[in-house]
């Protein structure tokens, strides 16, 4: 198997927004790579746009990315205020590397960073993968809804 490589990028990724860079700062097309895995990986990301996907990075305060080769194969991101809530978004493994520890790895790299360890309380939403986060201490929710405005059909 070709070597991995997982990168924490800094806040709103800039060198992979601007410049698409990959493993070693090397530019690799990174944006229309991040694309590629979410249409084809991630049901609720497909079909964003690559101007779209540029200011969903620059809004997010952690960024992991993980590579094989030239091909990006994992990524996940975080927002957060620095002390009281942060939330995780978009978690993907690409379907044919998945059950290899890639996942863990990403959501480990996302929950050490410190604008997301310190904080007092971590969310997240998932459709079908709550049990998968179990192991990082999440825990399903009772005693809150969870309540959706959607601006866009
Ligand atoms: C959910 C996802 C990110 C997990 O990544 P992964 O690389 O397949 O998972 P890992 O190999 O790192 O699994 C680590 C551990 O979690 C367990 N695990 C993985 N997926 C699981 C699931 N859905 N439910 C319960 N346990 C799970 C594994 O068995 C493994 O356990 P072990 O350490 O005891 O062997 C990946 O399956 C994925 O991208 N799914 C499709 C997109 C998705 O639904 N993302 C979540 C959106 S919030």
């Amino acid at each position: 198997m070709q070597r991995l490589k997982l990168i924490k990028h800094a806040k709103g990724a800039p060198g992979l927004r601007v410049f698409g860079l990959g493993p070693n700062l090397w530019p690799s097309k990174g944006l229309s790579k991040l694309k590629l895995l979410l249409d084809e990986h991630a049901f609720w990301a497909s079909g964003r746009s690559e101007e779209n996907l540029k200011k969903l990075l620059k809004g997010s305060n952690v960024v992991i990315t993980v590579w094989r080769g030239n091909r990006i194969i994992g990524f996940g991101r975080a927002t957060s205020d620095g002390i009281y809530r942060a939330v995780l978004w978009d978690i993907v493994v690409a379907d044919d590397l998945q059950g290899l520890g890639l996942g863990k790895k990403v959501v480990e790299a996302l929950l050490s960073r410190p604008c997301i360890k310190g904080v007092e309380r971590i969310y997240l939403m998932t459709t079908n993968s709550s049990e998968f986060y179990k192991q990082f201490g999440f825990e399903n929710c009772h005693h809150q809804s969870l309540l959706i405005k959607s601006n866009w059909s």
